[in-house]
């Protein structure tokens, strides 16, 4: 089941993703570890962050609607608190989430984990408003994207992967953009930016009024631009969005996926990350696929 990224090598394609498994340590006592491919801590910043006001999270119909706010303990917390503990888990890969609203800021996230050790790879969220540029998203800029992948990569003394947003018309070329700035890996979709209404009251259902919808209302969508960005890179892919079983995850795969990440299926069952891996290897024994890399890119046009 194993596949290898940027020469990091997972013991199985399912990750799980991040801002939906905390710091890992939440799950250590749910999950077993060892059994899935790796997980991403929740997004790092340069200093610890509050998030937004609630209501922050609802449930949609197939999904659910969430504007936390990026709120974590900050990277110098992660490195001094979190990691020395996550690092005694036996067989355990770590990936680092890292955002911030300027370029500087995530350089200077990328340096302090530089020097921490047990880290396998950078996932360089994209989907932030950069404050340099007025708000605009970075990921939604291609010019913003090329220098905010080009200079994290540049400092980064591990892989870096730059994460997505999809609210672009426009994703093979956003993939491409990443690839000429010579990161090693894209991961895609993060949320789509929603709004939802509470009919009575008039008011967002949301404090921050939108919100970003995830789990298996985005997953045709999330397929599709998967493919798009596959067809357009040379470098792996992860896919994500909606994945709840084996199946949902075999058809990232095929769309040209090398590993997929599960976010919301988490919040209905904690364990889920770990049975979709278990799920995928009973599906590639009884499909007679005999490496789960055989079925990257499968997909019979
Ligand atoms: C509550 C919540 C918090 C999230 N926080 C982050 C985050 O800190 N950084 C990030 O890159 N993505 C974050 N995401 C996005 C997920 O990692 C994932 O890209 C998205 O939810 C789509 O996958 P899913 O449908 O399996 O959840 C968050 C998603 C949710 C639902």
């Amino acid at each position: 089941m194993h596949v290898t990224i940027a020469g990091v090598v997972l013991r199985s394609p399912v990750i799980a993703a991040s801002g939906t498994f905390g710091y890992g340590l939440e799950f250590e006592e749910i999950v077993s570890l060892d059994r899935i491919g790796a997980f991403v801590t929740k997004g790092l910043s340069r200093e610890p962050m509050a998030g937004n006001a609630s209501p922050r999270i609802i449930e949609t119909p197939a999904g659910m609607m969430n504007a936390i706010g990026l709120q974590n303990i900050g990277v110098h917390a992660f490195v001094e608190e979190k990691l020395p503990r996550l690092r005694k888990i036996p067989g355990v890969v770590i990936l680092a989430n890292v955002f911030g609203t300027t370029i500087e800021d995530c350089v200077e996230v990328i340096r302090v984990l530089n020097d921490a050790p047990g880290i396998a790879m950078y996932e360089l969220n994209a989907s932030c408003p950069n404050t340099s540029h007025g708000g605009m998203v970075f990921g939604t800029d291609g010019d913003s994207l090329y220098q905010l992948a080009l200079r994290c990569r540049q400092a980064a003394q591990r892989p870096v992967m730059v994460k997505l947003t999809p609210n672009v018309t426009n994703i093979g070329l956003m993939a491409k953009i990443c690839e000429d700035a010579g990161v090693q890996a894209i991961s895609l979709v993060n949320t789509f930016l929603a709004l939802a209404i509470d009919v009575e009251t008039r008011r967002p259902r949301i404090a921050n009024k939108t919100g970003g919808l995830s789990g298996p209302a985005i997953r045709p969508i999330a397929v599709r631009m998967v493919h798009e960005a596959s067809q357009a890179v040379s470098i792996p892919v992860i896919g994500m969005g909606g994945i709840v079983c084996a199946e949902d995850a075999v058809e990232f795969l095929l769309a040209g996926a090398t590993a997929v990440e599960v976010g919301t299926a988490t919040f209905a069952d904690p364990r889920a990350v770990e049975n979709i891996a278990t799920g995928l290897r009973r599906w590639c024994a009884s499909h007679n696929v005999a490496r789960a890399s055989d079925l990257t890119g499968a997909m019979v046009k």
